[in-house]
């Protein structure tokens, strides 16, 4: 692809979700573009770049962030943050909290909230309590499968033994002839609720508060002014007391934020009880 188009995908990429490609992307966008030509029938990707700018129903668009973007996630990916909402559940259950709301902020295909509704459900206590999951991700195609909740038996093999038996179960294939799936049963289902959200447009429409937000492994995709307003946005839906995490590659060095760092990755919004 010659440098200028890429230039104009980057464009395209960030204007519509803070997404920034870094030089290295050039062969991934190719590729992944060269497929939505052949798919559209278009003649090269300076069309497959008309035809995103001129639609309008924003759907394409849709398609090509979903593509662009990197979804890699498993279930219960750095376990410790999964911990650190039980321990924290446990903490305000005790406490005498009995409304929880918790944000999953860029779940991908629901590895995340699903291994953190597995987390909440799995407290003594939380059956007794109103908690819900909010699950929001830009990709759509990608939330769709999160929602659908249905995963080959090698994406569930990190969630442990006991958690596994109790919230996942064996869905056949009805021809018989792929492999079995595992699905998310209902009762966790009715806490998960997923919706398709650009974190760099604040403001959100949700009210809030929530009382732990789950933000990792997103900002890789954006710069520093737009992590700013991210974070600015989400803190402001945080209530005071409740905790933020971030991926574990990942700070909040340079940020200007009243969120203060418990251990790396995870921070507390100054104003309540805390950890
Ligand atoms: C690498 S995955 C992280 C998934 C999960 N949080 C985890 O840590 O395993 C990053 C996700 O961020 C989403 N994403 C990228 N830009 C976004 C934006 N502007 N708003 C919301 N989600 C975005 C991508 O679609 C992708 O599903």
């Amino acid at each position: 692809m010659q440098p200028a188009l890429f230039q104009r995908f980057c464009k395209l990429a960030y204007d519509k979700a803070g997404i920034a490609l870094k030089p290295g992307k050039e062969a991934l966008v190719t590729a992944r573009v060269s497929k939505r030509v052949r798919a559209l029938q278009l003649g090269d990707a300076g069309d497959y770049l008309d035809y995103l700018e001129e639609e309008d129903d924003g759907e394409e668009l849709q398609t090509f962030l979903d593509v662009i973007s990197t979804h890699f996630t498993n279930f219960f990916r750095e376990p410790d943050h999964l911990d650190e909402l039980a321990r924290a559940l446990r903490g305000w259950m005790a406490a005498g909290q009995r409304r929880f709301r918790f944000w999953s902020a860029a779940s991908s295909s629901g590895e995340e909230p699903w291994s953190m509704a597995m987390t909440v459900a799995s407290q003594p206590g939380a059956d007794r309590t109103d908690w819900k999951i909010l699950a929001t991700d830009i990709a759509t195609h990608t939330l769709a499968a999160a929602r659908k909740g249905h995963y080959a038996a090698d994406r569930v093999a990190p969630v442990p033994r006991a958690l596994a038996q109790r919230y996942l179960e064996r869905i056949p294939d009805p021809a018989g002839e792929e492999p079995d799936r595992f699905g998310v049963v209902d009762e966790l289902r009715s806490h998960v609720v997923f919706q398709p959200l650009n974190l760099t447009q604040p403001p959100f429409p949700m009210k809030g508060p929530f009382d732990v937000i789950f933000c990792r492994n997103v900002f890789i995709y954006f710069d520093q002014p737009t992590r700013q307003r991210v974070v600015q946005a989400m803190e402001g839906l945080l209530r005071p007391g409740g905790i933020y995490i971030l991926g574990h590659t990942e700070t909040l060095n340079g940020i200007r934020t009243g969120l203060k760092m418990a251990r790396p990755s995870v921070f507390v919004k100054a104003g309540g009880e805390g950890q």
